[in-house]
């Protein structure tokens, strides 16, 4: 056990991998259909204010966690803390990434099925009359689990090379690519001519369409996009270097993030105006509503696998994120070693998600895909987030935290303060009535 702990290799490295945890099908699956039913801008706007107040200090909490005890989940407790009391909620992080690489990877796997569609489409009319149906069959179909767990085997292949030569190699390489993307994308929308319509409904609130149920959902949006309360992030910083500035990385992090949320949106909606659809289309929106833009849009097919093959990349920079949650966990804690720990979550993972695909067809009535999404998403997410907050607002040794989160940056004293408040009030609190909310 003297072997040293692996470690990202450059800065650039941490805040590609820590972005590309967080920017994934949340931002661009998720978040478009969200503020679509939302409202739009008013939704945007609660959701910023929730990801710099809220989101920003759990970060910073998973963060100073994460390098203080240098172990992942549920070791990071036992360590900080010296009593395995805290233990339940690594156990319970662990059980919800589980959860999430389930159903996470069928939708990843889905983005494979179009990317070969758009291909196809370039070379001949492929039949667009009854997209729903289309969607329904395919996704409750052999071959949506066949791509499902090609999606696991790429991420075991990145997860097989380590933190620093696999993870930290693959997200410098695909989070340029993926902003580049977005940014054609942008400029191609911004072009159309329903962009002012699109862009209104994302920037100007109404603030007519908000009610209880709306501001809970962006609050969920916000820990679900910034990956956070469920030890993703204190996975990753058991990883950074001694020098790794918390506090900005985290700011980093949360910016970049919502960025990329509002490029989807300006992505998404000008097209959907332009096209006379709904914004208020629901989870479908990017499945059904996008093929049917692109296929009346010039230079559709190109336009199609372009943003099929950025929500794969997405995906797969999230995905891993998450397998090392428990890979972290496996070596860590049981001692294995890596490729023993990746193999077994690689093989585990693939029952697991066969059975969330199969969701969709046969297993409709077991329905695990939405079982594992809401038991992650709405009771584990929260509790553990809250958790985290309250374990470094109240239990850890403040000058642990202090060292952590100041290092041998500069912080200044206000920021440090504002942090660390929302950290111990706000951050509980808030995250308490998400919680209540989500279950009733
Ligand atoms: N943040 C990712 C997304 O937006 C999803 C994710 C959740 C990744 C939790 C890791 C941990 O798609």
């Amino acid at each position: 056990m003297s072997s040293k702990r692996a470690e990202f290799g450059s800065r650039l490295g941490v805040i590609a991998a820590t972005v590309g945890s967080a920017v994934g099908l949340g931002n661009i699956w998720r978040f478009p259909y969200e503020a679509g039913t939302g409202g739009g801008a008013a939704f945007l706007l609660i959701y910023i204010v929730f990801v710099f107040v809220l989101g920003v200090p759990t970060i910073c909490a998973e963060f100073s966690l994460g390098r203080f005890s240098r172990q992942g989940m549920p070791g990071a407790y036992s360590k900080t803390s010296g009593s395995r009391r805290w233990d339940f909620l690594g156990y319970a992080s662990i059980l919800a990434a589980l959860m999430i690489l389930a159903f996470y990877s069928v939708v990843a796997g889905w983005t494979l099925e179009y990317i070969i569609e758009s291909v196809k489409s370039m070379f001949g009319d492929v039949d667009i009359a009854d997209r729903h149906g289309a969607f329904t069959a395919f996704t409750g179909s052999w071959t949506a689990v066949v791509w499902t767990i090609v999606f696991l085997i790429i991420n075991g292949l990145v997860m097989l090379g380590g933190v620093q030569k696999g993870i930290e190699r693959v997200c410098n390489v695909l989070m340029p690519i993926l902003f580049l993307i977005l940014l054609a994308f942008s400029v191609n929308s911004l072009l159309m001519p329903g962009a002012r319509q699109g862009l209104e409904f994302l920037f100007k609130p109404d603030f007519s369409a908000l009610n209880a149920g709306v501001i809970l959902s962006a609050m969920g949006q916000a820990f679900f996009s910034l990956s956070i309360g469920m030890g993703c992030m204190v996975t990753y910083a058991s990883y950074f270097k001694d020098d790794t500035p918390l506090v900005r990385t985290s700011i980093e992090i949360a910016a970049l993030d919502t960025l990329v949320a509002v490029m989807a949106g300006v992505i998404i909606f000008p097209a959907v105006f332009s096209f006379g659809m709904s914004p208020a289309e629901g989870p479908t929106l990017v499945f059904e509503v996008l093929p049917a833009i692109f296929h009346q849009m010039t230079g559709g097919p190109f336009w199609s696998l372009l943003f099929f093959v950025l929500l794969a990349l997405a995906s797969l920079t999230s995905i891993i994120s998450v397998s090392e949650i428990v890979v972290t966990f496996l070596c860590d804690t049981l001692g294995w070693r890596r490729v023993k720990a990746t193999v077994v979550l690689t093989l585990f993972t693939l029952v697991a998600a066969t059975l969330c695909s199969l969701s969709f067809g046969p297993l409709r009535d077991l329905d695990l895909f939405n079982a594992f999404d809401f038991i992650s998403s709405n009771i584990l997410m929260p509790l553990c987030g809250l958790g985290v907050c309250v374990f470094v607002g109240w239990r850890m040794k403040r000058p642990e935290y202090e060292a952590q989160m100041r290092g041998r940056s500069r912080v200044p004293a206000w920021l440090f303060d504002t942090i660390t408040f929302c950290l111990r009030y706000i951050a509980p609190v808030g995250i308490l009535s998400v919680f209540i909310a989500g279950l009733m």
